[in-house]
């Protein structure tokens, strides 16, 4: 089987990175994680990788300043030089230009701690109590110009409880995220996804639990 070359780029902890090298361990595992990248230097991420063997850099976006399109250029110059064909954002904290998101469209995820399209940005958990929603998640989606959009490839759903804080909502939600990213990333180098408009189709069974309803009356 021939695995997919695939580059995670990362600003911190790297918990979902740390995921998807783990499930891409597996020998039927559809895509190889072979480089990852940090915009932030000493990030943490960095030392969990490179002790898995896999090839780590550091492009700090800091010391090119207002220069965008310079990081940019170097970026996108450093995952062709490792031809990388799949590039997954893991807790990549810097917004990407249009140019950048062209020359990876229908190449590139992301995930986001939250059921897109509700709650697009910053401070998802805080933003999800305050508004009281009972059902709250995570989204694994293709990368658009636009942020926190584009096709959604997977999403995973946890009922919110009455005594959660912002503190424990994220941390089972981070468990969901360490579930969807391996299993988005297995279906997008797989081969199995298609985007039809906005949508992607995958071949996948729908989940079993076809209905998530919270909370539950006895
Ligand atoms: C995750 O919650 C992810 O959804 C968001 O940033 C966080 C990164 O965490 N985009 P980690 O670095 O993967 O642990």
């Amino acid at each position: 089987m021939s695995k997919r070359r695939v580059a995670i780029l990362i600003s911190g902890r790297g918990s979902n990175m740390t995921a998807l090298i783990e499930a891409a361990a597996a020998a039927d595992y559809p895509a190889e994680i072979v480089l990852v990248i940090s915009n932030v230097a000493g990030a943490p991420g960095l030392a969990f990788a490179g002790k898995a063997g896999i090839a780590t850099l550091t492009i700090e976006s800091k010391s090119f300043g207002k220069d965008r399109e310079g990081f940019e250029r170097k970026l996108n110059d450093t995952l062709i030089a490792h031809k990388i064909e799949l590039v997954c954002l893991a807790g990549f904290m810097r917004l990407l230009t249009p140019w950048f998101v062209q020359q990876w469209q229908g190449k590139m995820l992301n995930i986001h701690p939250a059921l897109l399209p509700s709650y697009k940005g910053l401070h998802t958990h805080e933003r999800a109590l305050a508004d009281g929603v009972k059902i709250h998640g995570a989204t694994v989606h293709f990368v658009v110009p636009e942020m926190d959009s584009g096709p959604i490839v997977m999403q995973g759903a946890v009922s919110v409880r009455d005594d959660d804080t912002p503190q424990t909502l994220a941390a089972r939600v981070l468990e969901v995220e360490h579930q969807i990213y391996p299993d988005a990333l297995r279906l997008v180098a797989g081969g199995q996804t298609r985007i039809v408009g906005n949508s992607c189709k995958t071949g996948a069974e729908s989940s079993p639990d076809d209905t998530l309803i919270s909370p539950t009356v006895i």
